[in-house]
């Protein structure tokens, strides 16, 4: 370590070892520039002189937290025909602002999955400039479906001809649309395979993607060094992404036993967003959500959370992934608690949240739990979340590499 090196040393009363599924006693964490170079109990830990220290005391350490399903550009308050009347320039206004509240709820890596005209990449580059805050950032700009689909827009009559930046139909039109969002600066590919709920005109169970066009974009996509992402709530779509190769699935709200048994052979990751069902059909109407979008969620909502229990039970990959953005931005953490509701242990939401979605990234060199040689994106909530999820709402301190984001003073 040279001699200009800036060493931080966090003491608390726990710290969650997210690889070992344990709960570490008295912990102790170096931090040296961006980097964590030790963890564990104070008796493991020599703290070494000239470090800076934050004794946090009644407090639980844990990685920084991992969104996976997040829309950065749109505000919870836009859904309808409201969202016609967002600019590209609002909605990346509404990014800046979106992404620094996700940051301040404890969420310092998120997977950006749609956004129009690229707002995602330029919100992430700014973000990587330390021009604005907000979490690291893993985007896919505008989202990839077929004409009429979930990923096109529908609001608008014929003469308008009004269409979704990321519409693409057969093969090689979708391997073009795939090359040009790695072009202007895509990091993950997503796509829609089966209607949805809060698109106009579609149907949650229907395919909308074939098998064909859907092998087509995911070899384009594992060509690239991408990873794919797709939206799929009804039971073919998911069972033709899944055989496609897609690396992890949305929503997956109408499952069967053999959808679990392919995820399981193939090592697919779920990503089910078993909170923002409870702001559709609470808030959403003032929010401007369509009459047929609410009947839609009706319909799906229960059927996904029971579902959610199937797959833990059968012990499916499960990435933390909200939909923020549905939702109002930094209430991400509410879904921890219904998590644990609906079949998960504490650890395994908080594991969810962080080394599985760092596994899905292909980041857990560098990410997704406090290990020596990882970026020390940390933060701490106050009490032990293992005995009360809702703890989780508060995120009392957030470092994110190496630089405290937030303290307990704020
Ligand atoms: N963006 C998703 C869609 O429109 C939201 C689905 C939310 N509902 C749920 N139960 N997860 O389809």
């Amino acid at each position: 370590s040279s001699a200009l090196a800036k060493t931080t040393v966090l003491t608390a009363d726990r710290l969650v070892d997210v690889e070992g599924g344990n709960l570490v006693k008295n912990a102790v964490v170096i931090v040296e520039d961006d980097k964590i170079i030790a963890a564990g109990t104070a008796k493991e830990v020599v703290i070494p002189p000239n470090a800076e220290l934050i004794a946090l005391g009644d407090h639980t350490l844990m990685p920084g937290l991992m969104d996976m399903h997040v829309h950065l550009t749109s505000n919870a308050t836009d859904h309808g025909y409201r969202s016609l009347a967002v600019s590209l320039p609002r909605a990346t206004i509404n990014g800046v602002k979106n992404a620094q509240l996700t940051l301040m709820a404890g969420f310092t890596t998120v997977r950006n999955v749609g956004a129009p005209g690229f707002a995602d990449v330029a919100l992430r580059d700014a973000i990587n400039n330390n021009d604005i805050a907000g979490p690291r950032m893993f985007v896919s700009g505008p989202a990839l479906g077929v004409t009429g689909g979930h990923c096109d827009n529908n609001l608008l009559p014929y003469e308008f001809h009004d269409t979704g930046e990321g519409v693409a139909d057969g093969p090689w039109e979708i391997r073009k649309m795939v090359r040009r969002n790695i072009k202007y600066g895509a990091t993950v590919i997503k796509f829609c395979a089966t209607g949805g709920v809060l698109s106009k005109g579609t149907k949650v169970g229907a395919q909308q993607y074939s098998l064909e066009e859907m092998k087509a974009l995911v070899e384009e996509a594992h060509l690239r060094g991408l990873t794919v992402a797709t939206h799929a709530h009804g039971t073919s779509g998911i069972k033709d992404a899944i055989r496609a190769g897609v690396d992890s699935v949305e929503h997956v709200s109408l499952l069967d036993d053999e959808a679990i048994k392919m995820a399981l052979d193939k090592g697919t990751y779920f990503s089910m967003d078993v909170y923002v069902t409870e702001y559709i059909l609470n808030e959403g109407e003032k929010a401007g959500i369509l009459e047929e979008s609410l009947a839609k969620e009706r319909l799906v909502g229960s059927q996904q959370r029971e579902n959610f229990r199937k797959a833990v039970d059968a012990g499916i990959k499960l990435v933390f992934g909200s939909d923020a953005g549905v939702y109002p931005h930094g209430d991400n953490p509410k879904q921890f608690a219904r998590m644990v509701k609906f079949g998960m242990t504490p650890m395994q939401a908080i594991q969810a949240a962080t080394i599985n979605s760092a596994t899905l990234l292909k980041q857990q060199d560098s990410l997704g739990s406090v290990k020596p040689g990882k970026l020390a994106d940390i933060v701490a909530v106050k009490g032990n979340p293992m005995e009360d999820m809702s703890l989780m709402e508060n995120v009392g301190m957030v470092m994110k590499k190496g630089r405290i984001i937030k303290s307990l003073a704020m």
